[in-house]
């Protein structure tokens, strides 16, 4: 059922309470999520978006009990992952003449996925606009990897509310729309996850970005994302935190995260984490066992701390593969401005702390010579190597 949102906009998308996964198995949703689209009703009808291809036949059902499909003049798609194009096929079986407005690289992502089907595709690029009712237009803003090359935002003024597709986004349901009628708290660490997670691979073009949509001036009142809730109470919150996140953010945290086989690695990690906390009470200290920890959390803690410490025994000549994983995936996140440090026992060869420093460098970490290797379990001999490796990890740097 549609929600009024303001005058004739509305939203009509999917409220997904069952998801759990998201891209395949590799993020996962705590809090559901929803694929939000929107009608807005003015001289012309315009759908901005569609939903996740599961849920393709209620979208059109619902969608055709709001509205003659036939009275839809123009369909624009700000993005054509599968999240929010699901639904498109299934439309355009109804409606196959109505435009469909979107980036170049959109159209390609589209035909790419549901096969060349002849649909009225119109290329629209920054600045380009549509009138579609007194005192409303719509003005398109390419967002090129944010979060993908096709990506795109619409502002509609009037209303003054930008649909900024995945930007801005959260995975976290919320039946009653609105960033204000959320729990404040989930909301954040949802938007952080998703941000980290989804987003800051590409916040190189971030920064950017946000200023060039700043010195278009609009005057936004409402940012409506295609995940999450729609921000209409100080929308520039979550604008602020994109820029802030984005320019190689950290707080005063330290993360661990270590696997072990017979507990040696563990102790030597609770070990640096108790050292820390005495050295520098006021730090925030996390470990995590990276087998048994959520991933995605993980890479939330990993992007919020000043320095990361990874520990794995030796087995097989190297680190656990639960380590390989986990240095694979933050690589491919691309943090910046993070120290880090490797540990581990060995009781053979013992490479893993080399190749533990190797991956973290190789990830553009600031890596630390200082180690704590343990050969077999850890001893008081042993763990006096904490103190140096904490002393380097808590000095500033000049
Ligand atoms: Fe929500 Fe890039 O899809």
């Amino acid at each position: 059922m549609k929600k009024v949102l303001k005058n004739n906009v509305s939203w009509v998308g999917y409220m997904d309470w069952e998801i759990k996964k998201f891209h395949g198995d590799d993020f996962t949703i705590n809090h559901g999520s929803s694929q939000n689209a929107y009608l807005l009703e003015y001289d012309k009808t315009v759908l901005i978006d569609t939903v996740w291809t599961p849920h393709r036949f209620d979208f059109v059902e619902n969608l055709k009990k709001e509205i003659d499909l036939k009275k839809i003049d123009l369909i624009i798609m700000n993005h054509g992952e599968a999240d929010h194009s699901g639904a498109l096929p299934a439309l355009m079986a109804e409606i196959p003449e109505t435009p469909i407005y979107c980036t170049a690289a959109a159209v390609k992502s589209l035909e790419g996925q549901y096969g060349q089907n002849g649909w009225n595709f119109h290329v629209v690029k920054t600045g380009d606009s549509i009138e579609i009712g007194p005192g409303r237009t719509l003005t398109f803003v390419e967002m090129k990897m944010l979060h993908w090359p096709d990506s795109m935002a619409t502002f509609l003024s009037g209303d003054n509310i930008l649909f900024s597709n995945d930007a801005f986004g959260q995975h976290y349901a919320v039946a009653e729309l609105y960033n204000d009628l959320a729990d404040q708290c989930v909301l954040y660490q949802e938007a952080v996850k998703y941000f980290v997670n989804i987003v800051h691979p590409f916040c190189i073009f971030l920064s950017k970005k946000l200023a060039e949509i700043a010195a278009l001036n609009l005057p936004i009142e409402m940012i409506a994302p295609s995940h999450g809730v729609i921000w209409r109470d100080n929308p520039a919150q979550i604008v602020e935190k994109y820029a802030l996140w984005a320019n190689a953010y950290q707080e005063d945290q330290i993360t661990i995260a270590y696997d072990t086989m017979w507990e040696g690695t563990a102790k030597i990690a609770h070990a640096l984490a108790a050292a820390i906390k005495e050295a520098s009470p006021q730090t925030v200290v996390k470990i995590f066992h990276i087998a048994k920890t959520d991933k995605n959390d993980l890479m939330t803690e990993i992007f919020k701390s000043k320095a990361l410490l990874v520990g794995s025994p030796t087995a097989c000549n190297d680190m656990l593969s639960s380590v390989a994983g986990m240095l694979s995936f933050t690589k491919s996140l691309r943090f910046r401005n993070k120290k880090a440090a490797a540990f581990g026992c060995y009781g053979w060869s013992g490479e893993a702390v080399k190749n533990i420093q190797s991956a973290l460098k190789d990830a553009g970490f600031n890596v630390l010579e200082e180690t704590v290797k343990s050969f077999w379990n850890p001893t008081e001999e042993t763990l006096n190597q904490v103190p140096a490796l904490v002393e380097a990890l808590l000095k500033e740097d000049k």
